[in-house]
């Protein structure tokens, strides 16, 4: 029997599984790490945790499983992390995340000086806090020691096959992040290079998500305990795996992810541009393109309420009041902005905020106004995709958010549209077990993968009466951030 490890580089834990070449789950194992907020918007983490959760989590997840067994490995990782290694391949600072924030000056120079225009016509891509070139810049500027340092840049997935392999690779899909790919023609862009003041022998040598970047190398393979023909494919960022583990590949399909962030995505064989750049224009996992909005706080808003603030780890318990009749019927609105927001508004000043609260409000409308403004949020990104013509009447659903049925039915109602729900809700980590059988020539291309692997068990099926309800909450939603842009900014200023 061929096993595949499918290892899921999250923000808040890797998780790793094991899979058969038929797509059976045999074992998951999920090990936390931390991450720090050194100062308000910002986030960072330190690779070291990620190299140790993974060299400790693989021989847990083989046990009593043969190692001499696995064929593959494929990584899905967060994406947009700054990764940087000196000449002696030591990590040099901890890395900037996808949610940082602290570079808004950055952001403001490359597109205003240098330019959207010009930005999305090398990369297909404006500039967003979070993407790798502002972070870069940010170095250059804040610590020229770091920056002067850098001899390999990389993302986070890539540090963990570059642990593995000693192979400094990167696939176009988390490569697209950057803001340092010419997506549409699958390169470097030598003029954005430039523009951060790096050169192409920093970068990392471009895969295809299913091509194999190398073999684990011997000392590594023996401390995991399997052999040391087992390849390592280029793996892909972890919108692109989720969406290979629901199978969202080819043209027109829409995955749902509810993390930490918040995606919409939407495959496509052939590259196009959001003219307005509000949605990103990506390289996909499957050797073509995808268009993607991305909110900061998702799943991440419910945990916050709940862990930080309601103390408590029942989430069930505080979604049981919200029956029924509660639902399109909540006159407390929240806008979901711990992290600033990057789709649709693009803004690093925006912050969370509830609203229109009275004295019978009660904890579990608190709750309810959490869950309903992350599904108003991923709203405005699917708003966005239907006025390019995108018609999304139906999306596949992952992520930790998606075990909730009440969070499933309130996105299916104020999205109308139809949710569908898969056997197994293990997006990035499958997605990435099955970049690695593709990688191993299992099976000939990345479709042909989830034809075989993936199956839809349920479908949420969006209510005309709710449907009607709903509309007119979103409409009033709408109006709260409007409102609120300039305080926030003057907030950010104070
Ligand atoms: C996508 C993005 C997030 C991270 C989360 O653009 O920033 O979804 O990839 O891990």
């Amino acid at each position: 029997m061929k096993l595949y490890i499918g290892v899921d580089l999250g923000t808040s834990a890797v998780k790793l599984l094991l899979m058969d070449a038929e797509g059976q789950i045999k074992n998951v194992v999920s090990k936390e790490y931390p991450l720090e907020f050194p100062q308000p918007g910002w986030s960072q983490q330190n690779p070291e945790d990620w190299r140790k959760a993974v060299m400790e989590g693989i021989p847990e997840l083989l046990r009593g499983f043969d190692g001499a067994d696995v064929a593959g490995i494929g990584c899905g990782g967060q994406m947009h992390g700054l990764v940087v290694l000196d000449s002696d391949d030591n990590v040099i600072r901890p890395a900037i995340l996808w949610n940082d924030g602290r570079t808004a000056r950055q952001v403001d120079y490359l597109n205003n000086v240098i330019g959207k225009e010009k930005l999305s016509a090398l990369t297909a891509n404006i500039a967003f806090a979070g993407f790798t070139a502002p972070k870069i810049l940010w170095m250059k500027e804040a610590e020229p020691e770091n920056y002067a340092k850098i001899a390999k840049i990389m993302l986070p997935k890539d540090y963990v096959n570059y642990i593995l392999t000693g192979v400094h690779a990167c696939d176009y899909s988390d490569a697209s992040g950057m803001l340092l790919l010419d997506v549409e023609h699958k390169c470097w862009s030598k003029e954005m290079l430039d523009i951060c003041g790096v050169s192409e022998n920093q970068m990392p040598k471009l895969f295809e998500s299913f091509q194999c970047i190398g073999t684990v190398k011997p000392e590594i393979a023996k401390a995991l305990g399997i052999g040391e023909n087992v390849k390592v494919a280029a793996g892909a960022g972890d919108n692109a795996a989720a969406a290979i583990g629901t199978g969202v590949v080819g043209e027109g399909g829409c995955n749902i992810s509810l993390g930490t962030s918040g995606t919409v995505f939407i495959s496509s064989k052939s590259f196009g541009v959001d003219k307005n750049n509000a949605l990103h224009a990506f390289a996909h996992a499957d050797g073509g393109y995808h268009l993607m909005g991305c909110m900061l706080s998702a799943a991440s808003c419910n945990k916050w309420l709940m862990d930080e603030i309601f103390q408590t780890s029942d989430y069930a318990a505080e979604q049981a009041p919200i029956t029924e009749d509660k639902l399109g019927e909540n006159h407390v609105y929240f806008l979901p902005y711990l992290m600033g927001e990057r789709s649709p508004i693009n803004d690093t000043n925006a912050r969370g905020t509830f609203i229109g609260m009275t004295m019978d409000t009660t904890r579990s409308d608190l709750t309810q106004a959490v869950l309903e403004g992350v599904a108003y949020a991923i709203r405005d990104s699917v708003e966005v995709a239907r006025s390019l013509g995108i018609e999304i009447s139906s999306s596949k659903i992952c992520g930790g958010g998606a075990k909730s049925p009440l969070w499933k039915k309130m996105i299916a109602n104020i999205l109308n549209a139809d949710l569908l729900c898969l056997e197994s809700e293990q997006g990035p980590g499958m997605g990435g077990a099955m970049l690695a059988m593709v990688a191993c020539g299992e099976y000939e291309t990345v479709q042909a993968a989830c034809d075989k692997i993936v199956h839809v068990a349920s479908t949420v099926k969006p209510e005309p009466a709710l449907v009607a309800k709903y509309e007119k909450r979103y409409q009033q939603f709408k109006k709260i951030y409007p409102a609120c842009k300039q305080l926030f900014a003057d907030f950010a200023k104070e």
